[in-house]
């Protein structure tokens, strides 16, 4: 069977090959991202193996069908970048990777809360700069705090156990509480978790409900101060409200690996370049946001685990003709 691998990077070829070698099928790569423009690469294979930056619309799910594509494989997590609608209305298959590496999030997530804590983005700089000085840099330490996660599922528990171990207080809030995290955090509602918490840690999936979930009224309900922590999506996030909160000290500190308007410069070249992005280019200018672009789920297990799981998805859909991981 063919499959055309778009936004492929390189690093994933090997994986691919070795992988592959249970399979046989008959991969394309390419490093582009599939869009509307290009969408004709497709025509021919009868998988498309995508990302998170390919956005399946209902004109390219139609498109898709017509040129005999039946499989959709995102190499993600998150299916907020699939119309599903559209995509079982074409009578195309799809599937996603639902737990790669909860570790992977989890572990880049407290890192980019302890580089707010710890002022990292001002002592690299100044190390940087060779300007050695401690002035200014005085942290806070996790251990003392009371930590909030929106999101309990795969990744949100992770992260609440790989806290425990830092002897913080943990609260958590999600509609479906699970049992084992139960015993490391306090399940409260979103107003207490907000009203309550030092840092506030996002890890629950973007949906029409969610979007904003962190707008002007949350940021309003959070504690003077506090630190805001997003590792899942950006549309989460009213990244313009938090800009305001972060100028005038509502917020202390912000850590994003996702950005709302991420399509306009994720895995874009802007050396040397103004970018047009007034938003981002103010939050980049402030020494306590951190932005890491979409790399989270960026390590050695994760992506080996990803390419497993893709190829798998497609084998298990050829030899029993359904699939575990078939997104709905
Ligand atoms: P999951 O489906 O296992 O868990 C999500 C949890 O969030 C569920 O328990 C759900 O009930 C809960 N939830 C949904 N809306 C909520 C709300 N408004 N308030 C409280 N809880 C709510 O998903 P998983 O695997 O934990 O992933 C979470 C998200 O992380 C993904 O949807 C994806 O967007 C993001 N992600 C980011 C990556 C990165 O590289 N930065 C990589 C992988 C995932």
């Amino acid at each position: 069977m063919k499959v055309l691998v778009t936004a492929h990077r390189p690093d994933e070829t090997e994986i691919f090959e070795r992988v592959n070698q249970k399979y046989h099928y008959e991969l394309t790569f390419q490093t582009e991202q599939l869009t509307e423009e290009n969408l004709e690469l497709a025509r021919g294979c009868e998988a498309l193996c995508i990302n998170a930056g390919c956005h399946v619309t209902e004109q390219f799910a139609r498109r898709l069908k017509e040129m005999g594509v039946r499989y959709i494989l995102t190499r993600a997590a998150g299916k907020d970048h699939l119309d599903l609608e559209a995509i079982q209305k074409y009578g195309l298959r799809s599937a996603n990777v639902p737990a790669y590496s909860p570790s992977a999030i989890s572990e880049h997530t407290i890192l980019l809360l302890l580089a707010v804590l710890r002022k990292l983005k001002t002592q690299l700089r100044r190390i940087e700069d060779q300007y050695f000085f401690i002035t200014g840099l005085r942290g806070r330490e996790i251990h003392d705090m009371t930590i909030g996660v929106i999101g309990t599922g795969r990744i949100g528990s992770r992260t609440i156990k790989d806290l425990s171990g830092f002897g913080c207080s943990l609260l958590a809030c999600d509609q479906y509480p699970n049992a084992e995290t139960a015993k490391l955090a306090r399940y409260v509602e979103r107003e207490e978790l907000l009203k309550s918490s030092d840092a506030v840690i996002l890890h629950c999936p973007m949906t029409a409900e969610n979007y904003h979930l962190i707008g002007e009224e949350a940021l309003g309900r959070m504690k003077e101060g506090a630190i805001l922590v997003n590792t899942a999506r950006g549309e989460l996030v009213d990244t313009w409200a938090v800009c305001e909160a972060l100028k005038r000290g509502r917020l202390s500190g912000f850590a994003m690996d996702v950005y709302e308007h991420e399509g306009l410069t994720q895995r874009k070249d802007y050396r040397g370049k103004e970018l047009d992005d007034l938003l981002l280019k103010e939050l980049l200018s402030m020494d306590n946001v951190i932005f890491t672009s979409h790399t989270a789920f960026y390590t050695d297990e994760a992506i080996s685990s990803i390419i497993e799981t893709t190829l798998a998805n497609l084998n298990e859909w050829e030899t029993t003709g359904k699939c575990q991981n078939e997104t709905r």
